[in-house]
């Protein structure tokens, strides 16, 4: 598998190892520069298959979701150079030789957001054919919303043993479509159909997070007509001549959380380069009440637990602005140590609580009724062994296991290399006891 990686992402090292090793109980203390977006960065990506023209992106993420598209828009005949400058990663795409072909199932089903590749072929070629998409095993996350889409623009899309097959021979044709729900990869998959349809498009209840916005805004660098983005409806006047652009990537509010919420649970104190406190909508004031405390500067946000110690704090996960359900798992890990009761509701994946069971293991409090998580602090933590379930369930038990006394030993890493750029160096760097060993 690390082959067509390494091809297309040469930046990308395998890890070095399975078993992750935190001895618990040191304050978090340094710099740990904040990463650009992954959840903006595999749409960015994915954008630059609507021009033939040159797509540089900057602040590029240096993780594992972000390879594994690489290799995918390789096969696809998309051209990537790739360089490290000090101020990070950036790639530049080339897409004038695209080929909606051999879309590798193992690739596919290894992320969520190759499904969007569906919008942009649809637009740029006129067919896809692609397996049905992977990801988290996190809830039912259909992509009915995506089809019904499509099929508004004019596209045939038939689903049939598990390959989704979409054509518009004629041409997509914009139209009005109103998402049941404020879907993320829905709404940026028809943006990108849209953007190269005939005509207006309107998307009402369309998501309005940050990272739609960012890729609005490079849409829009390359020529495209789209206004509304950060609100629920988007207008799109499409079929323009689309050119080239130059892009840097938002910096990723959920990286930011998590690390907020790990250098005050070990009392510790980080600041966060890049770090951008209104990106974190709900979440900002939510985790002010709990305890840790935001401090802007002109080198980044300043992390650490706030003078009355950590609270628990009622959550309830939404769109944006609402409480990010990216965030749900690192917050819970956090939680597991405030004082009194917390009672976290996830409303958006049905299946988001698998960290849990393993916070538990480490000697949390946690029930759970129907959607509702009732986590009462404890004194404290023990290191076990642990496996992680989904990118953010990995976050969460990185946070408890730094927290915990003893040794945390956690596998399943590759959901952590998934959504974090070297998660594990930053953390050494801020003074973590951390290693990734062969065997547990
Ligand atoms: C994106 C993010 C993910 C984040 C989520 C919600 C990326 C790569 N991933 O995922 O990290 O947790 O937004 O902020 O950006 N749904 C349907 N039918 C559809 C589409 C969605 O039923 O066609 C449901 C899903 O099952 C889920 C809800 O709608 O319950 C929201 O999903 P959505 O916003 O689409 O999430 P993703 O784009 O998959």
């Amino acid at each position: 598998m690390n082959s067509p990686l390494l091809a297309a992402a040469p930046w990308w090292r395998p890890a070095t190892g399975r078993t992750l090793l935190i001895q618990g109980g040191v304050p978090l203390v340094g710099e740990y520069p904040i990463s650009g977006a992954k959840n903006a960065v595999l749409p960015l990506m994915v954008s630059a298959l609507l021009t033939p023209h040159l797509v540089t992106l900057r602040n590029v993420p240096g993780n594992l979701d972000v390879a594994v598209l690489a290799a995918l828009l390789q096969r696809l005949g998309c051209d990537m150079h790739w360089s490290a400058t000090p101020a990070g990663l950036s790639v530049t795409l080339c897409a004038d030789r695209l080929q909606p072909r051999d879309i590798a199932q193992d690739l596919v089903t290894r992320m969520r957001a190759s499904v969007l590749l569906l919008g942009a072929l649809l637009g740029r070629c006129g067919e896809a054919s692609l397996p049905m998409p992977g990801g988290d095993a996190i809830g039912l996350r259909g992509i009915d919303y995506h089809v019904a889409g499509l099929r508004a623009l004019g596209a045939t899309v038939e689903i049939d043993n598990g390959m989704i097959h979409a054509a518009a021979p004629s041409g997509l044709q914009g139209a009005d479509i109103v998402l049941p729900r404020p879907s993320v990869g829905a709404t940026e998959n028809l943006m990108l159909a849209a953007t190269l349809a005939g005509g207006r498009t309107t998307i009402r209840n369309a998501a309005c997070e940050p990272e739609i916005s960012d890729m609005a805004s490079c849409l829009n660098a390359m020529g495209a007509a789209i206004s509304g983005a950060g609100t629920h409806l988007l207008v799109i006047d499409g079929g323009r001549p689309l050119g080239g652009a130059v892009h840097t990537v938002l910096p990723d509010r959920i990286e930011f959380g998590t690390l907020a919420c790990a250098a005050a649970i070990t009392d510790g104190e980080l600041l966060l380069p890049h770090a951008r406190v209104e990106l974190l909508g709900a979440a900002a004031s939510l985790l002010a009440t709990a305890g840790v405390a935001l401090q802007e500067t002109d080198a980044g946000v300043v992390a650490r637990r706030g003078a009355d110690g950590l609270q628990g704090i009622d959550i309830t996960t939404g769109p944006y602005p609402g409480f990010a359900t990216d965030l749900q798992a690192p917050a819970m890990a956090l939680l597991t140590r405030a004082a009194g009761a917390s009672a976290i509701t996830e409303t958006i994946f049905e299946q988001r609580f698998r960290h849990i069971d393993e916070l538990r293991r480490m000697g949390a409090n946690i029930s759970v009724v129907g959607r509702t998580a009732v986590i009462r602090g404890v004194e404290r933590l023990s290191g076990a062994t642990a496996t992680c379930m989904d990118v953010r369930a990995a976050a969460a038990l990185v946070i408890a296991g730094l927290s915990a006394a003893g040794t945390t030993t956690l596998d399943g890493l590759d959901h952590l290399d998934r959504g974090y750029d070297r998660m594990t160096e930053k953390l050494a760097a801020c003074g973590a006891r951390i290693t990734r060993i062969e065997e547990g």
